[in-house]
């Protein structure tokens, strides 16, 4: 730990902390989902291609700018400007992240809150308190902004704690459980009847489908989303690592955990849909062969799936949404992270009042979104996800391409790797951050605008 700032103690440490924020919902439900309504395994080979090629390298631009600013994200794009204008752009990008981080956590809050409440649900069938039961499985305002409240507080008390004994030791613990209780889940519904066709559906792909533009579009969006692009985020993580440390190496783990994650995700979702539909449940439309409701499948088809196991789906819907909740703790802790940060350095006050402060400003925004559900929850995801995503991961690479003084950058590249010069990622990385990803995240951007 260094004596003003906390960091990373170990290399462990960081990927878990970082994997964490990268692996969530967006993996175990938005990844399996977007790929069963985008041509099952069409969709993987075109998101696997995207995540590595141009995620990847923009996860290094973010990356990058904070272990060579070693602060919060306004102060380190901040570092790396000599004038006016340029000192303007960074806080516009900096402080842009953390808004935009602060404003996915308010709708994240709420979609945690439902995971909380569905772990919950299978407890109280166990011991018959049938009456709550009803409670946590139906929509209400009161449930909503009790989970709601709840998750935001768990995310508080982790934060609070700081680098080391927060968010590092906390993803230590909760990022090989949710690993765990994956492969046990999957491990299950393969011995159950649909399971193989959906298998199938998942790993096989129709190559003709893959140049479709709005498939690739959509994988693109969902790369960077998942790999938490564009908030500030991995600016502050990368902030936290030690400068003795080979970042290359470390964002390529962080890449590669996230993508097995949710390689593994489709692993169960996808052959889970096709075990529901065995049992009569009604997934993909009879007409058009879209898959019917994205947002509610969740809570509508895998319950139903769960139900059918008997005894025993109690156990196994108590695991999967414990999973969800976990993966969604550590990607919210994450944003959290990135308005505490700054606040503690910006105003010099304690770490523990910014985040019960911040927390506070977070659950009251969440709350507002809670009580206007059918305008504001649907209106936040697209201004943060589809909007500010694209258009700050853009800029992060634009402060590497064009700003960034290139024999620093490359002095930043060379920190913890003093062999880098005979790689691949030396010679291409520099001019890919420049030209090949601002054009392709423009390229996004103007698709989510237009549709
Ligand atoms: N990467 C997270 C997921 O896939 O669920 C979502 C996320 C985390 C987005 C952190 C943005 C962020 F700053």
């Amino acid at each position: 730990m260094s004596a003003v700032r906390g960091e990373f103690s170990s290399r462990f440490g960081f990927i878990m902390a970082a994997a964490g924020s990268a692996v969530g919902l967006g993996n175990i439900w938005g990844f399996p989902t977007q790929t069963a309504s985008n041509g099952g395994a069409a969709f993987l080979v075109a998101y696997l291609v995207l995540a590595f090629f141009l995620a990847y390298p923009a996860l290094m631009a973010e990356l990058m700018i904070g272990r060579h600013g070693q602060a919060n994200a306004v102060s380190s794009l901040t570092k790396l400007t000599t004038r006016p204008w340029q000192k303007q752009f960074a806080f516009a990008v900096g402080f842009g992240g953390i808004l935009c981080a602060g404003f996915i956590l308010s709708f994240y809050a709420i979609v945690a809150g439902w995971m909380l409440s569905a772990t919950l649900e299978p407890v109280t069938t166990l011991v018959g308190a049938d009456a709550a039961s009803l409670w946590l499985s139906e929509q209400s305002l009161t449930r909503n902004i009790l989970f709601t409240v709840l998750f935001i507080i768990l995310t508080v008390a982790i934060i609070s704690r700081g680098v080391e004994n927060g968010i590092e030791k906390w993803s230590k613990r909760l990022m090989p459980a949710l690993l765990g209780i994956l492969f046990a889940l999957i491990a299950y519904v393969m011995t159950q009847e649909g399971a193989v066709e959906g298998l199938k559906a998942y790993l096989v792909p129709d190559f003709s489908s893959i140049f479709d533009p709005t498939l690739l579009v959509s994988a693109l969006g969902q790369a960077f989303f998942s790999l938490s692009l564009g908030t500030s985020v991995m600016i502050i993580y990368g902030s936290y690592i030690s400068k003795k440390e080979n970042l290359v190496s470390l964002g390529a783990y962080v890449t590669l955990i996230d993508v097995f994650i949710a390689f593994v995700a489709g692993l169960l979702i996808i052959p889970a849909m096709y075990v529901a539909q065995a049992q009569g449940v009604e997934i993909f439309s009879t007409t058009t062969g879209k898959l019917l409701s994205e947002d509610t499948l969740v809570f509508q088809v895998l319950p139903a799936l769960f139900d059918g196991m008997g005894g025993v789906g109690l156990f196994v819907g108590f695991a999967f949404f414990a999973l969800m909740s976990i993966a969604a703790l550590t990607s919210s802790i994450s944003m959290l992270e990135a308005p505490v940060s700054y606040t503690v350095e910006r105003f010099a006050m304690k770490r523990v009042q910014a985040t019960w402060l911040i927390g506070a400003l977070i659950a009251i925004v969440s709350i507002i979104i809670v009580c206007n559900l059918g305008t504001l929850f649907g209106l936040v995801i697209t201004l943060t996800t589809k909007v500010a995503q694209p258009l700050l991961g853009l800029m992060c690479c634009i402060f590497v391409g064009w700003i960034w003084y290139r024999s620093s950058l490359l002095k930043a590249i060379q920190q913890g790797n003093p062999d880098v010069h005979n790689t691949l990622f030396w010679k291409i990385w520099p001019w890919y951050t420049k030209f090949v990803c601002p054009v392709a995240i423009s390229l996004v951007f103007l698709h989510s605008l237009l549709s």
